[in-house]
C-alpha cells in the first residue's frame, strides 16, 4: 500500500471533516460516530487560518487522514490528527506524524506540544516515539453563562479601528512574551476576525493591554452552537497577574453572554496551578481530562505562576 503525505487542499475539506468526526466518534464509541463534535468545525477553520500547514495522507489516491499544524511563535502545536478508522494501525498516522515533526523542526520552535487521551496506551506510545512525553493533565472546563459580570475595562479586537490593530497585536505579543519568550498568538487573533469565528477580548490596564482572550463562538467554529470557547487567554506576568486573570475570566463570560452563548468552555493545563484553582473558584467545572505531551520534555509555559487558558486541542 502506497501512502502519500501532501498538503491538504480546499477540495479535501468535506471528506477531511467526515474522517475527523468518524475517527473521534469511533474511538469514543458513539452510537453514530459521525455525531462527534456536533456542529463544531476544526477542519475548515484551521485550514483557513493556516492553509500551508495542514497535511493530508492519501492511500491509492483517496484521502484517509489529516493533521493540522499551528505555529504560535516559539511554540509549535498540532492536531487533531486523525486516520479513517478502518485503516488504523497500518502506519498512516505515523507517516502524518513524521511529516508534522519535520515541519515543526523546520520552524525552529522552542517547544512543541499536543493534547491527547490520558488513558490510552496507544496514544502515549504513538507520540513518545517522536520525542513527545506525557506531562500534566489538561482540564477542559465548563461554566453556565449568566448575567453579565462587572468588568468595565474589557474591549474587543473587532471594535478596534483597523489602523490600530497592528499595535494591539504587538501588545498582545508583549503579554505572551512576558510568559514565554517568543510565544505569539497573532495567527489566531487574526483568524478569528478574518473568518468571523468569534472575537478577542482585550483587557486594558491604565496604559496598555494587560491580557487578552481569543474566543470562538457558535456553529462552524471550534465552539459549536450555544458555546463560547476560549481558545487562548493570557495575562501579563507580574504582581497583579492573579487579579487581572479574574477580570479576564469575567471578560470572556461577558462576551459569551453578549453573543447569546449558554456555556463558556475553557481548558487549562493543571501545571498552571494558580490559573487552574482560580478557574475553579470562578465556577468552572471540569468536564473532561486529557494530557499534554511535550517535546522536549520541559515545562515550557506549563508551570506555576503562569496565567494562561488553553488546552492545545
Ligand atoms: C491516533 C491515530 C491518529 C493513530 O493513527 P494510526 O494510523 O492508527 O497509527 P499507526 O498505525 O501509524 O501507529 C500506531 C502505533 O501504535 C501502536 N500501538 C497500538 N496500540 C498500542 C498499545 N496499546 N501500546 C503501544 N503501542 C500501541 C501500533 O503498534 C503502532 O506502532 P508500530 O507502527 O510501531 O507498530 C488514529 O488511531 C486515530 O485517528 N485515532 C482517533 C483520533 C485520535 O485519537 N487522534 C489523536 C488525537 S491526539
Amino acid at each position: 500500500m502506497e501512502i502519500i503525505v501532501r498538503k491538504l487542499e480546499e477540495g479535501d475539506l468535506e471528506e477531511a471533516h467526515r474522517i475527523l468526526r468518524l475517527a473521534f466518534g469511533t474511538m469514543r464509541n458513539l452510537p453514530d460516530p459521525l455525531d462527534f463534535g456536533g456542529d463544531t468545525d476544526y477542519v475548515r477553520s484551521r485550514w483557513r487560518a493556516n492553509p500551508g500547514a495542514s497535511l493530508a495522507a492519501e492511500l491509492d489516491r483517496e484521502l484517509v487522514g489529516t493533521n493540522f499544524l499551528a505555529r504560535w511563535g516559539s511554540v509549535g502545536l498540532f492536531g487533531p490528527l486523525t486516520v479513517r478508522p478502518d485503516l488504523w494501525d497500518r502506519g498512516i498516522g505515523t507517516r502524518l506524524l513524521e511529516a508534522t515533526v519535520e515541519i515543526i523542526d523546520s520552524w525552529g520552535v522552542k517547544l512543541s506540544g499536543i493534547i491527547t487521551e490520558a488513558k490510552s496506551p496507544k496514544h502515549l506510545a504513538f507520540y513518545q516515539r517522536f520525542g513527545y512525553w506525557p506531562r500534566f493533565l489538561i482540564a477542559i472546563m465548563d461554566l453556565e453563562v449568566g448575567e453579565p459580570r462587572a468588568e468595565e475595562r474589557a474591549g474587543l479586537y473587532s471594535s478596534f479601528p483597523e489602523s490600530h490593530r497592528d499595535m494591539a497585536l504587538g501588545e498582545c505579543r508583549e503579554v505572551t512574551a512576558s510568559i514565554y519568550e517568543g510565544l505569539d498568538l497573532s495567527l489566531e487573533i487574526r483568524a478569528v476576525l478574518d473568518h468571523d469565528l468569534g472575537d478577542t477580548v482585550l483587557l486594558w490596564g491604565r496604559k496598555r493591554i494587560e491580557g487578552f482572550a481569543v474566543c470562538h463562538i457558535g456553529p462552524g467554529t471550534e465552539a459549536g452552537t450555544g458555546v463560547c470557547y476560549v481558545k487562548f487567554g493570557a495575562v501579563r506576568t507580574g504582581a497583579d497577574a492573579g487579579q487581572t486573570f479574574a477580570r479576564l475570566i469575567n471578560g470572556c463570560h461577558n462576551l459569551a453572554a453578549k453573543r447569546g452563548a449558554q456555556r463558556l468552555v475553557a481548558g487549562v493545563n493543571t501545571a498552571r496551578h494558580e490559573a487552574y484553582t482560580q478557574m475553579i473558584e470562578h465556577g468552572l467545572r471540569t468536564t473532561r481530562l486529557d494530557i499534554a505531551m511535550q517535546r522536549p520534555n520541559e515545562a515550557g509555559y506549563n508551570r506555576p505562576g503562569v496565567f494562561v487558558i488553553d488546552d492545545w486541542r
